[in-house]
Parts: C-alpha cells; structure tokens; sequence
C-alpha cells in the first residue's frame, strides 16, 4: 500500500502588519473587543499590486527547500484559495510556471477556508493511485482584497498569507485518513456576494463583501469541526488520547478552545497563529502547520490532526503522522 507524506513545508506572510489599534483608527473598534471575541491581535496585509501566485511562490520555494526536491521532480500542483489571481488560467499554473516545475497536472479548488484540507485531500488521491511522485500543495488567500475596511464586523478578522506542503510517496503513513463534507444549505451565512456569472457590476461598489453572520457560523463550526474531527480518528481507529499536535483553523481563538476542549488537548498541544495572523481562510492550516514544523514542536513521526471550516458551508480533517 502507498500513502503519501508531507516532506516539507513553507509560508510567505505579507510585509504590512496591521494591528488592532491601527483597526481602531478606521472603525469603530478596540484592541480589546477584537482580542477577546476572537484572539486576533494583528494581521499581514498585500500590497495592492500583490497577488496570490506572488505569496505562493514565495511559500512553495521555501517547502521545496525544506523537502530537499528539486521543480523538475514535482508533477502535480494543487492550491486551494478563493481569492486566484484570474479566473483563468487557473493559479496553479500561474505558479507552476513561475516556478520552472515542467508541464504537469495543475489545477486550484474553492472551498474558502478549507481549501488547503480539501487540496491536500485531493493530493493524498493522486499519490495512493500511483499517478503521482510529487505534489506541490497550497493554500492562499488575498482575502483583505475582499474585505470592506468601513465593516468592523468582518474587517477586523481577516488577514493574507500562504502556505505550501511537498506531499511524496512513503510505504509508512503519512496521512493516514481524510475526512470532508459540505453543505450548501448554509451559504446565505457566509458568502461573498460577487462573482464572474452573479452581479458582477457590484464588483469595486460597497455591495462587494464579505457577508457573514458570525454567531450562526460560530455554533456550525464548533458542532461540525467536533464531528469532522472524530470522522477522522474513527477511520484510523485512533483515539483523541494519541494525538500530539492539533493544527487547527485559525477564525476565532474561541473556537479553537471549543475543539481542543473536545479532543482532550490542553494548549500545549495546539498549534495557534490566529493573534499574529488572523483568519487567512485557506492559507491558515499549511502556515500554522508550518510554523509548528519550524519552530520545532511538530516532530517527525509525531500524530498530527488537522481541521478546518469555510463558506459553503465546507469542513474538513487530515490525520497524518509528519
Ligand atoms: O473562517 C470561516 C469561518 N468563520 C468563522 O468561523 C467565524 C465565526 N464567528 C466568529 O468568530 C464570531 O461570531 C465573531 C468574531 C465574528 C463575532 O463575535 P461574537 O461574539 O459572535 O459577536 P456578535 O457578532 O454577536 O456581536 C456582539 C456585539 C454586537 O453589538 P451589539 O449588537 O451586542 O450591541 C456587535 O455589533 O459586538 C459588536 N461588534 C463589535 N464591537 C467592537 C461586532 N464587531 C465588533 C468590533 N468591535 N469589531
């Protein structure tokens, strides 16, 4: 039987750092509302002439390093973002390009902040079929780009990033079960009103952003993340008491808490990047994966649980020993 394993990883964070106190100087907001509701403290912004593919370049050069490969080796790229630099050609090509990596499978998927749960999903596939060797997989966002600075509801949350992962082969695991799930049912609670086939001629006007009814999302996440989680374990036959490392989604420190609480995990054994960087949908579980990894608490062979949980509504997990 072939699994696939994450060999390396990496993340790019924009320069601009915006805190909550330069938050406070555009909405009506304070440090302390947004560190209590949600645990962010700051966040990375782009750059207006910044785009996506910039990020992931930057974060996938880092994991290549990491993971000791060279461009000419990987054969698939994946990337999970809402926020592409075009809607065609599709990002993952953009990089692929960028990058060198020879002519290969390419292609990006939306499920906002689950997109790198579902792009590493999607990778774990290809390499357990034998049609893959070696995959590039990211998750990215320039979600500030949707973002409305005059709204406090939502534009104290969100910040940029990218994360990457080299995903290989391996006869151990690796990942050893994948977990996802979507409903649609949800979307008028968190959804994006723009799109290239709906009210495109609200695009740039204040009608363009992000809507979202937190505490209704807030309920969903905690309820469905529990179950996602154990979807997971229950598939591996693992119990919660094994897990070394929970690498969440980082939306609200509160939720966070909810799901740690559940698993049995105190602190110590999460991983946490919301207070420095903010939810960056897609890009937030591969960057604090990242940051774990790198900072040396994530240890190889170590049992690692990831989740997350996005507009659609979408939901995911990865069970994986690094
Ligand atoms: O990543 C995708 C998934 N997204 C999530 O998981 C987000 C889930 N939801 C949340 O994280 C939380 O619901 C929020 C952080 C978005 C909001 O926290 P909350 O504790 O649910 O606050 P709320 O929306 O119930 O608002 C409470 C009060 C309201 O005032 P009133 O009506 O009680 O007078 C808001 O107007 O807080 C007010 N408020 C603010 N006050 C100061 C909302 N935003 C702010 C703000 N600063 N930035």
């Amino acid at each position: 039987m072939t699994y696939s394993r994450i060999v390396g990883t990496g993340r790019y964070l924009p320069e601009r750092v915006m805190t909550n106190f330069d938050l406070e100087k555009i909405v009506d907001t304070t440090d302390e509302w947004i560190k209590t509701r949600t645990g962010v403290e700051r966040r990375h912004v782009v750059e207006p002439d910044q785009t996506t593919s910039d990020m992931c370049v930057e974060a996938a050069k880092k994991a290549i390093e990491a993971a000791g490969v060279n461009v000419e080796d990987i054969d698939l790229v994946i990337t999970g973002t809402t926020t592409p630099d075009l809607i065609f050609p599709n990002i993952s090509t953009i990089i692929q390009h960028r990058l060198g990596i020879p002519a290969c499978t390419a292609f990006s998927l939306e499920a906002a902040c689950t997109g790198f749960i579902y792009a590493l999903t999607t990778a774990d596939k290809f390499i357990k079929t034998g049609d893959t060797k070696c995959a590039l997989v990211m998750g990215a966002e320039c979600i500030t780009k949707l973002v409305d600075w005059t709204d406090r509801n939502t534009c104290v949350l969100f910040g940029d990033g990218a994360g990457a992962a080299i995903v290989v082969p391996s006869d151990e695991p690796g990942i050893i079960s994948t977990a996802l799930g979507a409903d649609g049912q949800y979307k008028e609670l968190l959804y994006y009103p723009v799109g290239q086939s709906t009210d495109l001629a609200k695009a740039g006007t204040d009608e363009a952003n992000i809507i979202m009814q937190g505490n209704e999302v807030f309920k969903v996440a905690v309820k469905t993340l529990g179950a996602i989680a154990q979807e997971a374990l229950d598939k591996a036959g693992v119990t919660k008491e094994e897990l070394d490392w929970l690498v969440p989604h980082q939306a609200n420190i509160r939720i966070i808490q909810a799901m740690a609480k559940r698993l049995n995990m105190p602190t110590e054994k999460v991983i946490l990047t919301v207070q420095d960087h903010g939810n960056t949908s897609a890009a937030s579980v591969p960057m604090a994966l990242d940051v774990g990894i790198r900072d040396g608490r994530i240890k190889k062979g170590q049992l690692v649980l990831m989740e997350a949980f996005g507009g659609g509504f979408t939901w995911g997990s990865v069970l994986m020993r690094l």
